[in-house]
């Protein structure tokens, strides 16, 4: 689908039908070839953003699936860099792109769940992209709690969001159309595939980190289509 080398619609189907986590496993080695994957573009547009050079001693990477934000974390981070996934597959995939990655930063893997990670204020930088849609709205509180534990004081959460989009845009029409399926389909097979779009929107994301103790400077206009709805969130650890 969509790339001669990325899963076939059958494929992508039995992704939907298993756990998220199994899902990804069994995607892992076409994932690269998918739109789900951020793209190298838009990464290369958010990397002036995260810090220069070897200004933070060790950098994490929420749900980092085959690694595509470790490769622009990775010179930033003087000592390591850290990729935490739930998804052994998408972390077996992403160690096979580390030779590649500019920087000299050691590279390590965590299987974890993004929503319980096992740091504490361990790292100056933290990103998760494309990954928005797979915490559970009941889980937000958690899953921001939990990346501000794992960053030291000062240390900062980048991410992306957007605005909600007009209810009469197709946009809204079609994101509220996929969810409805996707909770129809966890209703009746479990366990269920967690993917949901229009989460962590803001303004109401704001809010949400500044009850963990994030101070938030929203940057806006930042990119060219196809990514201009998309808005960088970075969010510093102040207490
Ligand atoms: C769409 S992929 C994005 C991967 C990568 N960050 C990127 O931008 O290309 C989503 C990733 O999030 C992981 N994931 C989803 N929910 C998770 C959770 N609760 N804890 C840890 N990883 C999770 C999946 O295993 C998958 O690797």
């Amino acid at each position: 689908m969509y790339h001669p080398k990325g899963p076939t619609f059958l494929e992508l189907m039995q992704q939907a039908l298993s756990s998220t986590t199994k899902g990804y496993d069994l995607l892992a080695s076409k994932f690269d070839y998918t739109p789900f994957r951020t793209p190298d573009a838009l990464l290369d547009r958010i990397a002036p953003h995260l810090g220069a050079p070897g200004s933070v001693a060790r950098a994490l990477d929420v749900c980092c699936g085959t690694g595509a934000g470790m490769r622009v974390l990775r010179p930033i981070a003087r000592d390591l860099v850290v990729g935490a996934d739930f998804s052994r597959g998408m972390m077996e995939e992403a160690s096979t792109h580390v030779p590649s990655w500019e920087g000299a930063a050691k590279v390590a893997f965590v299987q974890a769940d993004a929503r319980a990670l096992p740091f504490r204020r361990a790292f100056g930088l933290a990103t998760c992209f494309g990954a928005n849609g797979h915490i559970p709205v009941t889980d937000e509180q958690a899953f921001l709690r939990s990346v501000a534990q794992s960053l030291e004081m000062g240390g900062r959460f980048v991410f992306l969001s957007a605005r909600m989009p007009p209810v009469w845009s197709r946009s809204y029409l079609v994101s509220r159309g996929f969810n409805a399926v996707m909770h129809a389909r966890n209703l009746v097979l479990k366990p269920p595939f967690v993917m949901f779009y229009l989460t962590f929107l803001l303004p109401e994301v704001k809010r949400q980190l500044e009850v963990e103790g994030f101070e938030v400077e929203i940057r806006e206009g930042l990119f060219e289509p196809p990514f201009s709805a998309a808005i960088l969130v970075v969010a510093t650890r102040v207490r």
